[in-house]
Order: structure tokens, then sequence, then C-alpha cells
């Protein structure tokens, strides 16, 4: 059998593509997370799907994007939409592009479908391919809770802020603010020490 390490979103990719690519929910927030880093800048989108909304916005924004998604669908979705956007068909936990430096790394709805090791080591490795300053910028819910996703039926599971706080410290990265968007979905957004 061959492995799924997009947590069950090939399964859904028709599913989701439909019910997000029209969706604007986060975007303000994606937007002006964008908006704060260098124009022109270096930018990883971590569990990119389809690219609507998120990619769009950050190339709306004038940044170089990257991205990563370990479903194959939605990573042939993504390359319709974007022939000009390097995108790897691979997990995040064994991805290439974080062998390359990034003035932003942005995870919308990933991290919390990784097991809870996968998730920390996600931001460490996150955190190793940011240039000093750069920044993160990841959803997950701020209490610590665990829930079956609404399409894939898959165990989720968020850290909780005080621990996502201490990981990201771990890894050189500091909270910098907090936001919550118009769907109630709950944003970090870390930065690097400068050098
Ligand atoms: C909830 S969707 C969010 C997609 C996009 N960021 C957005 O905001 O519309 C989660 C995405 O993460 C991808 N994904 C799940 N597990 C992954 C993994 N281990 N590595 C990379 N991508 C993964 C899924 O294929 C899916 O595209």
């Amino acid at each position: 059998m061959i492995e799924d390490t997009s947590n069950g979103y090939e399964a859904v990719a028709d599913a989701f593509v439909a019910a997000r690519s029209s969706s604007t929910t986060g975007l303000a927030i994606v937007r002006k997370w964008a908006a704060s880093l260098p124009r022109g800048g270096s930018v990883i989108d971590i569990g990119c799907g389809s690219g609507e909304p998120v990619t769009a916005a950050l190339i709306d924004a004038g940044l170089a994007v990257s991205a990563i998604d370990a479903s194959p669908a939605l990573v042939a979705a993504f390359r319709q939409r974007f022939p000009d956007v390097e995108v790897a068909c691979e997990p995040a936990e064994r991805s290439r592009f974080f062998d390359h430096s990034f003035d932003g790394a942005v995870a919308i709805g990933l991290i919390f479908l990784l097991p809870e090791s996968a998730q920390r080591d996600l931001i460490g490795r996150v955190a190793g391919a940011l240039k000093p300053g750069g920044r993160f910028l990841f959803t997950a819910p701020r209490q610590v809770c665990a829930w079956d996703d609404v399409l894939t039926g898959r165990r989720s599971s968020s850290l909780g802020a005080e621990e996502y706080g201490r990981v990201l410290a771990q890894s050189e990265l500091h909270l910098i603010a907090e936001h919550v968007d118009e769907g109630e979905n709950h944003y970090f957004e870390a930065q690097k020490r400068a050098a």
C-alpha cells in the first residue's frame, strides 16, 4: 500500500478545492503578513493545497514563492493554476526545500494535522530555513485540544499557545503576534532573531 503523507487530503482533494478556492477566510491576515516581508522576498508556503487563496495572495504581494504539498492531486491543481511557481509534491517533514533559506514561511491549516512530535520537528526545520529576522505564520487553535478533521475524519491536535511558544523559543523564533480570522481560526506569527 502506498503511504498517504497528506494526512487524508489526497482522498478529499476535489471537495477541498471546491470548498477552499472561493474562500476568503484569513486572507486579510495573510495579506497583512505578506506586506510585512521585504518586497520581492522569498517565501515558502508549506501545505499549499491548490494555492488558492493563500499562495495567490503571496504572489500578489510581490513575493517569490515556493510551495510544498504532500497531495499529488492538490499539487496537480496548483501546477495548473501557477505553472511558474516551484512546487514540490512531498511531505513537509522530509522536504528538500528546507535546505534553502527564506524571508518567510507560511503554514495555513497544516501543523495540527501532523503528529505532535512532527509538529515540533517541523517548527525547528522552518526556523533553520529562515534568514535572520525571517517570519513564520501558522494556524493552530490557541488551546490544547484534539478533534476530527471535518473533511478527512482524521485526528488533528493543537499543542496550545504555551507549548507552541516554548517550541518556537527553543528554535530561535519568538512569538510576535497572534490573530483570529472571521472563521475563528487562530494564527501564530513568529520572527527569527536578527543576526
Ligand atoms: C487544510 S489544507 C490547507 C491548504 C492551504 N494551506 C489553504 O490554506 O488552503 C491542508 C493541506 O496540507 C497538506 N498536507 C497534509 N499533510 C501534509 C504533509 N505532511 N506535508 C505537506 N503537506 C501536507 C494537504 O494535502 C492539504 O493541501
